[in-house]
């Protein structure tokens, strides 16, 4: 037995005072300079190799060699969010805020890492983790892509055999760990749209062609396909959270602006709602409108691979406590752990970090978490990694 619990709970000022530390220096998607210069001086510390400026800003690191591998990401960006919180290791980054948790999410990987260490030095362990400190989870850059997708387009989940990802959740019980098979978080991918008709006078709309209208009718047709044309039993959403048109309430324009997200659970659903999207846009050249629709594809679905989400809740029973571990439920937001999920047998987690009796949503300014969680996350993030190792050890290692 590995006793990581105990060892992590030893390590708990340490871990709570990195964690402060991050917490107090936020940094936004793919500028987290002062992070990875963190990380690195702990890996330094500990002799692990690594390689930085992965993903831009990202580090991949490892410990041991061969067969087999099992990496463990942590996500490092923060939020463009004003700190509400008046705690000693409030923001000193204004308008930047760790308001997701990921400082702790490095901060349990970094303990994970201090621990594996020893293990691999001891000789205990044999086979590869692969430590994954990701930038850029929260936003996407020029070229569309995200942190976790770059890492995966840079080759650092090659040659890897199963991928796992903790995320604190400010709103379930503290150490609690909850998770589920299969498809977990959303797909969400965007669009923009112009409904475009003629612009007349208000008085005359029969001379013009009124683009409100059209859209009015668009739109209903956009809800229509929620209902009427998916399987109740198949999530999934489209929402139009922007519509513009219109100076003057006696002119009738020419056109209408839209923009709107879209989520899904599953590859076959995703594509129903951008063929029944633009069917329903299709309405305004019925009446001799047109239309222009660009949809964005943004973060997949995160899809836990069965066997490795089975593991995770077994793995996380006999660490502490089956009472302790949960079905999570599925969520309509999204997650870029859903890239490395894609390339490889992922498994994505939570750990409640509830703090105190105050709503402390995330991506919120008063969003804080329970700091015991961070040995919990530390010894869970190792034990997930010795475990695999062990039960997967090659016959000749
Ligand atoms: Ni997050």
């Amino acid at each position: 037995m590995s006793n990581y619990l105990e060892r992590a709970q030893e390590m708990r000022e340490q871990l709570v005072a990195t964690r402060r530390d991050l917490h107090e220096h936020p940094e936004l998607y793919f500028q987290e300079i002062r992070t990875a210069k963190k990380i690195a001086e702990h890996l330094d510390s500990l002799g692990i190799e690594y390689t930085p400026g992965v993903a831009k800003t990202g580090i991949v690191a490892h410990l041991g060699e061969g067969a087999p591998v099992i990496a463990l990401r942590a996500d490092m960006d923060a939020l463009p969010i004003v700190e509400a919180n008046d705690v000693p290791y409030k923001s000193q980054n204004e308008g930047v805020m760790h308001a997701c948790g990921h400082d702790a999410h490095v901060t349990c990987l970094m303990g994970a890492a201090t621990m594996l260490a020893q293990d691999f030095a001891a000789g205990r362990l044999k086979g590869t983790v692969r430590f994954l400190f990701q930038p850029a989870e929260e936003n996407e850059d020029d070229e569309g892509k995200s942190g976790g997708r770059r890492m995966v387009e840079e080759g650092a989940l090659e040659g890897v055999d199963a991928v796992i990802g903790l995320h604190v959740i400010s709103t379930l019980p503290a150490n609690q760990v909850f998770v589920r098979e299969g498809a977990f978080m959303a797909a969400v991918d965007s669009f923009k749209a112009q409904v475009i008709g003629r612009g007349g006078h208000g008085a005359y709309p029969k001379e013009a062609l009124d683009p409100i209208w059209l859209s009015a009718q668009v739109i209903n047709g956009i809800h229509g396909v929620i209902s009427r044309r998916k399987s109740p039993m198949d999530p999934g959403l489209i929402t139009v959270g922007v519509i513009h048109a219109g100076k003057a309430g006696n002119v009738i324009p020419v056109q209408v602006e839209m923009e709107g997200t879209i989520r899904s659970f599953s590859q076959e659903t995703r594509m129903l709602l951008h063929r029944e999207l633009e069917n329903a846009f299709r309405i305004a050249q019925v009446f001799g409108g047109d239309y222009r629709l660009k949809i964005e594809y943004g973060y997949p679905v995160t899809v836990n691979d069965p066997e490795m989400a089975r593991y995770v809740q077994r793995m996380a029973g006999d660490l502490i406590g089956a009472e302790n571990v949960q079905e999570a439920a599925m969520e309509t937001g999204a997650e870029d752990f859903s890239f490395m999920a894609q390339a490889a047998p992922g498994a994505f987690f939570y750990l409640g970090a509830k703090k105190d009796e105050v709503s402390r949503l995330h991506h919120a300014p008063d969003f804080d978490i329970d700091e015991s969680v961070l040995p919990t996350g530390a010894a869970l993030m190792a034990e997930a990694a010795r475990k695999f190792l062990e039960e997967n050890a090659t016959e000749n290692a």
